[in-house]
């Protein structure tokens, strides 16, 4: 329903506004985001190809990389999805219409503050958090807003039930703001400058304190978040066990907050913390399991959809991925195993599989589902394009990864192998000479990866032109009152009628 449509009270309708805006800056940041990672990828190759130039150059580069497709890609699909979903279960309107429209162009800032002083060289030098303290401070007051947006909702809902995926959401929100706000303390040293407020190895156990919670809550449950609501939705079926859901939910939260010593191993972080580190990492594989499982079943009855429907095909493979990436993750956290992981490729793979195919393909899924809604239309322009992106994407993922495993498991095995007198067998240009092809083949992949988001950026663009923009469309009656009409069960509210 059009703008004009509608004639009822601002209180009855969802705001469709914010979501669209997030869906299609989702798209773009998608586009922009891998193309980066396609010139490093080819840098990494031909170093030459920073033309000389400063701001060109890997070694910046490589963070705008890293914060375009977490934060730009992945923080608008995830700003996106939460605010539809919330809305959507709670049969609510969004709290506050200008917090919610703050939230988008300061998120926009943000990015766009990112992308032009990264190229810069203005780096905090923390992985994941390289941005400036001023760029800090207005990420905490966007993040203070979208909660106050997000639990504002959920205190005015409708339903008496809080669905699942909101409770992912919402730790998602609560817990990156804990994690900014304390990796981030800084000592000001002049506007492009500051210094960490902690000292030697306390940095580094708070740097990956932060930097595996971002990986736990950015880029797990957050998406988990999605996984729960547009799995049930596109495949119409219940969540397999919504009592699975729960206990998932709380083994995730408390599991994923003691892993991150994993990603120090071997340093002068005391023994016993790396150990507690690795112990944690190997618990987190029941609950990380336990999900993807319950995402998984969730298919029963409906398998075959899959042969017919490439979103549901997008969201099935994007939960393999999942699994994989979260046993793969679980294993090179015991010391042993990242004794020969650790600074190869195969650390590049594994983010890779969890990043692309868990990551990028459920929300590329979500959003087929989310963009034809905000245009008054039930599908995207053309589902044959959606059927080509997948497999486009899924062809290139599986080139990346493999050569990154490949290339990993090769160098970690040619800088540890040595001579009977005890010498090294390969200089370490012998271990970078023999990685070259893999590098190449990760560049295919990574080019296929990008056409696929080409694809759906025109078939976004499509979709956009045949429908009308929806902003303000009536909450149905049928939802509008559940907190009569819904069965306390919770399995019921799984069902997916929102
Ligand atoms: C049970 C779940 C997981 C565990 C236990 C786990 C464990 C690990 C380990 C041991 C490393 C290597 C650390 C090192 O040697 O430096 C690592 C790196 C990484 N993982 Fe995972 N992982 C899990 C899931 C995931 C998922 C699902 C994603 C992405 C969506 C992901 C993203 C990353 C990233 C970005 C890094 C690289 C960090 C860096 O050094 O910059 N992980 N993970
Ligand atoms: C076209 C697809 C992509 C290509 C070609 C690509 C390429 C690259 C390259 C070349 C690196 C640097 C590796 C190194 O230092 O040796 C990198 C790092 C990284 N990329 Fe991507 N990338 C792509 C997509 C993505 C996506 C979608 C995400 C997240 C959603 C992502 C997250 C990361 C992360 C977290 C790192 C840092 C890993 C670490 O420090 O261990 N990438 N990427």
């Amino acid at each position: 329903m059009s703008d004009r449509a509608v004639s009822a009270n601002i209180a009855d309708t969802f705001n469709y506004k914010v979501v669209r805006q997030f869906a299609i800056m989702t798209v773009v940041w998608a586009v922009v985001g891998l193309l980066v990672g396609v010139i490093i990828a080819a840098q990494l190759i031909w170093p030459a190809l920073n033309f000389d130039t400063p701001w060109l150059t890997y070694g910046r580069l490589r963070p705008l990389h890293t914060n375009a497709v977490i934060f730009a890609f992945g923080g608008s699909a995830l700003f996106a999805t939460s605010y539809y979903v919330v809305q959507r279960t709670c049969q609510a309107r969004l709290f506050c219409d200008k917090l919610a429209a703050f939230t988008f162009w300061g998120w926009q800032a943000v990015i766009v503050a990112a992308a032009i002083s990264l190229p810069m060289g203005y780096t905090s030098s923390k992985e994941y958090a390289e941005l400036e303290w001023p760029i800090d401070i207005l990420i905490t007051l966007v993040w203070v807003a979208y909660a106050i947006v997000f639990f504002g909702t959920i205190v005015k809902r409708k339903a008496r039930h809080i669905y699942v995926a909101n409770w992912f959401y919402g730790s998602f929100i609560l817990t990156i703001a804990i994690l900014h706000i304390f990796n981030n303390l800084e000592v000001p040293w002049g506007w492009f400058k500051s210094y960490s407020a902690y000292p030697g190895v306390q940095d580094a156990m708070v740097q990956w304190w932060y930097g595996h919670n971002a990986v736990g809550f950015f880029l797990t449950t957050a998406f988990l978040g999605m996984m729960y609501y547009f799995v049930p939705k596109q495949a119409d079926r219940p969540i397999y066990s919504y009592r699975l859901s729960i206990v998932h939910f709380w083994a995730l939260a408390f599991t994923y907050m003691w892993a991150g010593p994993h990603h120090l191993h071997y340093t002068s972080l005391p023994d016993w913390v790396q150990s507690l580190g690795m112990v944690f990492s190997l618990i987190l594989l029941a609950p990380s399991w336990g999900g993807m499982i319950n995402g998984i079943m969730t298919l029963s009855g409906a398998w075959h959809k899959l042969r017919t429907d490439p979103i549901l095909k997008f969201l099935v493979v994007s939960l393999s991925f999942y699994g994989m990436s979260t046993f793969e993750g679980s294993m090179m956290s015991i010391r042993t195993v990242n004794a020969l992981s650790h600074y190869t490729d195969w650390t590049i793979g594994h983010v890779h599989s969890g990043a692309l195919g868990w990551v990028a393909m459920i929300s590329f899924g979500s959003l087929y589902y989310v963009i034809p809604r905000m245009f008054g239309r039930e599908k995207m322009y053309s589902t044959s394009l959606i059927e080509l992106h997948f497999w486009v994407a899924t062809i290139g993922i599986v080139l990346y990864i493999a050569a990154m495993w490949i290339a990993g498991v090769m160098q970690g095995l040619m800088w540890r192998a040595t001579e009977p007198d005890g010498t090294l067998t390969y200089t370490f240009v012998e271990g970078v000479k023999a990685t070259y092809p893999f590098y190449l083949i990760r560049l295919m992949g990574g080019v296929l990866f990008l056409v696929g988001a080409l694809v759906m950026a025109w078939n976004t663009f499509k979709t956009a032109m045949a429908g009308e923009a929806v902003n303000n469309p009536v909450i149905p009656e049928s939802l509008a009152d559940h907190s009569k009409a819904q069965p306390a069960a919770p399995a019921s509210v799984a069902t997916a009628q929102v």
